[in-house]
């Protein structure tokens, strides 16, 4: 069995009395599509966030290949190859694409290779390079999503975790989201992906997680799972 790229081991995370995730442990194997899924609050977003260092863990600890992220800076955390596409884009909206993600390349680790990033995410996103001079506020919610993941491609990850990408996209964009991530996945980038379309998210994934109130409470293969009659009564109804 391949070593783990990333290991969480007993992540407790509270705000306030509110305990957000009560002992969570998971891994992500590299150059694997994970995905992560259960209901609104089940504490999914809280889990990327610590993991890119914007919360600290109450207690447990966070390993990623072999190095204790555990106290670092988000900064340092996306030094070391861990890029994260938060939910609602958080782009620059008065910067153009090209700036927006010019400042995607900032850290150290790929400042150097700047122009050769801003290549492969061109040919990734080819309407991304048509609309180069315009600012991001003006482009459509599928655009802007492209670019906050082109954005976080330009810090050239070895893990890209994506917070619920498909939010508020018309179903063709949804696919071409989901094509996007086997692309990008092909391209050797592991991937953490958070979704609310878990048969879409599940069906393309090679390892899940479910998680319920701060807990793992079911993990398996994508498909495992996509045909688990417990995951379909309890998350995917509206799907008959
Ligand atoms: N900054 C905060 N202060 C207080 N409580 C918070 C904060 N952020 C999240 N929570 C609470 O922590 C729990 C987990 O929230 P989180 O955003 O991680 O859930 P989620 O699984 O991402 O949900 P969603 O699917 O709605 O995005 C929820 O009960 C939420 O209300
Ligand atoms: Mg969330």
């Amino acid at each position: 069995m391949e070593k783990q790229l990333l290991d969480v081991q007993d992540l407790e995370v509270q705000y306030g009395d509110i305990r957000a995730l009560r002992g969570i442990s998971m891994g992500v194997q590299k150059g694997t599509i994970v995905a992560l899924v259960g209901a609104n609050g089940a504490g999914k977003s809280t889990l990327l966030k610590t993991i890119s260092g914007i919360i600290s863990p109450n207690s447990g600890r966070i390993r990623f290949a072999g190095k204790s992220l555990n106290k670092l800076r988000p900064e340092t955390i996306v030094n070391m190859g861990i890029s994260h596409v938060p939910e609602g884009r958080r782009l620059f909206a008065d910067l153009t694409v090209l700036e927006n993600l010019e400042l995607g390349a900032y850290p150290s680790r790929s400042r150097p290779f700047l122009n050769r990033s801003l290549e492969e995410v061109y040919d990734l996103f080819p309407v991304l390079k048509d609309r180069t001079n315009q600012n991001a506020g003006s482009l459509s919610g599928g655009e802007q999503q492209m670019l906050a993941i082109a954005r976080a491609m330009m810090s050239q990850p070895d893990i890209l975790m994506l917070d619920e990408p498909s939010l508020g996209l018309s179903p063709i964009v949804v696919h071409k989201m989901f094509e996007l991530i086997k692309t990008l996945n092909g391209r050797k980038v592991t991937i953490l992906l958070v979704e609310q379309n878990i048969h879409l998210a599940l069906k393309i994934s090679h390892y899940a997680f479910v998680l319920k109130t701060g807990k793992i409470t079911m993990e398996g293969r994508g498909e495992e799972l996509l045909s688990d009659p417990e995951v379909q009564k309890a998350y995917m109804g509206a799907l008959g």
